[in-house]
C-alpha cells in the first residue's frame, strides 16, 4: 500500500473501535499520526503502545469534542501552528441512537447530526485546501451500510450516513482532478462500542445486529483493512465483507416498494 508510506494521517474517533484500529494498521507505514477524540486517557494509552512498537513514528494527540465548532477550528489552527501537513484524513468519529424517533431525546439526535454530518463536513472543509497543496492526498469517510437503506428505529442515524456516502461520492469526482481521492467505507455490523453507545440509557440492548445478521459481521481489523485497500486502489466506495457486499448489490436492484415492506416487517418486530 504505497500511498500510506510516509503519509501523515489524522484519525477522528481514534480512542476506540475502528478509529484505534486505523491507527494500529497505519502505524507501521505512516510517518505521522494525529489521533483525535474526547477521551484523552484512551488516546494516551494507544499512543504509548504504538510508540513502543514504532519509535520512529510521530504521534500527536488532540483532545476535542468535534461536535463543537470552536474545537474544530482549534484543531485546524493547531495543525497549522505545529506544521502538521495532513495528507490522509480519516473522518471516522460517529454516533448512533437506537429506538423510536418519537421517543428519542433531542440531545442525542442533535449530537448525531452535529458529529456525523456537520463535524465531518466542516473538518473536511477546513483541511481540504492544504491537502490540495500537498499534491497527492486522500480522504476516507466512515459511512455505513445503513446509509443505503432508510432504517426504521435508526432513522436519523441512517439518514446521516446516506449524507456521508452521497457527499463522499460527489467529492470523489470533484476532488480527483486536484489530486485527492475520496472514499466511503460502508460497514455492516462490526463489534465495537458503537451499539452499546447507540442503546438509550435505561433501555436494554435489543437483540443486537450481531445476532440478527451473524453472517454479515466483520471484525474491526477486516473493515479497516478493506477501507485502506479502497483508498490505495482509489475506489469511491467499499462495503467490507464479500457476503454483505453481495447482499447490498442485490438489494439495490430490488424495487423500493419491496424493500419498504421488508423494512416495515423488521420494524414491527422491534
Ligand atoms: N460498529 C459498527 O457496527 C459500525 C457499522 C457501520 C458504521 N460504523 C461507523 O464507524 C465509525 C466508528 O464507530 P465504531 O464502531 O468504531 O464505534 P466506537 O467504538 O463507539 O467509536 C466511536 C468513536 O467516535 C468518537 N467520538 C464520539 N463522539 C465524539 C465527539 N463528539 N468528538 C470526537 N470524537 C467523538 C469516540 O471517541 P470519544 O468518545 O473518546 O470522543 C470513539 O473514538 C462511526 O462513524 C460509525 O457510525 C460503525
Amino acid at each position: 500500500m504505497k500511498f500510506f508510506e510516509g503519509c501523515t494521517a489524522l484519525i477522528t474517533g481514534a480512542s476506540s473501535g475502528l478509529g484505534a484500529e486505523f491507527a494500529r494498521q497505519l502505524a507501521p507505514l505512516a510517518s505521522g499520526l494525529v489521533l483525535v477524540a474526547r477521551r484523552n486517557d484512551r488516546l494516551e494509552e494507544l499512543s504509548a503502545t504504538l510508540r513502543s512498537l514504532h519509535p520512529e513514528l510521530e504521534i500527536r494527540i488532540f483532545q476535542a469534542d468535534l461536535a463543537d465548532s470552536g474545537q474544530r477550528y482549534a484543531l485546524a489552527d493547531w495543525l497549522e501552528k505545529e506544521k502538521m501537513d495532513v495528507n490522509f484524513l480519516i473522518n471516522n468519529a460517529g454516533l448512533g441512537d437506537h429506538g423510536h424517533f418519537d421517543s428519542s431525546e433531542w440531545n442525542r439526535v442533535q449530537a448525531m447530526l452535529d458529529l456525523n454530518i456537520t463535524a465531518l463536513t466542516h473538518l473536511t472543509h477546513l483541511l481540504v485546501g492544504r491537502m490540495i497543496l500537498s499534491g497527492r492526498a486522500a480522504i476516507l469517510n466512515v459511512s455505513s451500510v445503513a446509509g443505503f437503506f432508510p432504517l426504521p428505529n435508526m432513522a436519523v442515524y441512517s439518514a446521516t450516513k446516506a449524507y456521508v456516502t452521497s457527499l463522499s461520492e460527489a467529492l470523489s469526482i470533484e476532488l480527483r482532478p486536484k489530486g485527492i481521492t475520496v472514499s466511503a467505507l460502508c460497514p455492516g455490523p462490526v463489534p465495537t462500542e458503537f451499539f452499546d453507545i447507540a442503546t438509550r440509557p435505561g433501555e436494554e440492548a435489543r437483540a443486537s445486529h450481531f445476532e440478527t445478521f451473524p453472517a454479515f459481521v466483520v471484525s474491526a481489523s477486516e473493515a479497516v483493512r478493506d477501507g485502506l485497500r479502497a483508498v490505495a486502489n482509489e475506489r469511491a466506495r467499499v462495503i467490507p465483507g464479500a457476503l454483505l457486499a453481495a447482499a447490498v448489490a442485490v438489494a439495490l436492484v430490488i424495487p423500493f416498494c419491496i424493500i419498504r415492506r421488508i423494512l416495515a416487517a423488521k420494524a414491527a418486530s422491534f
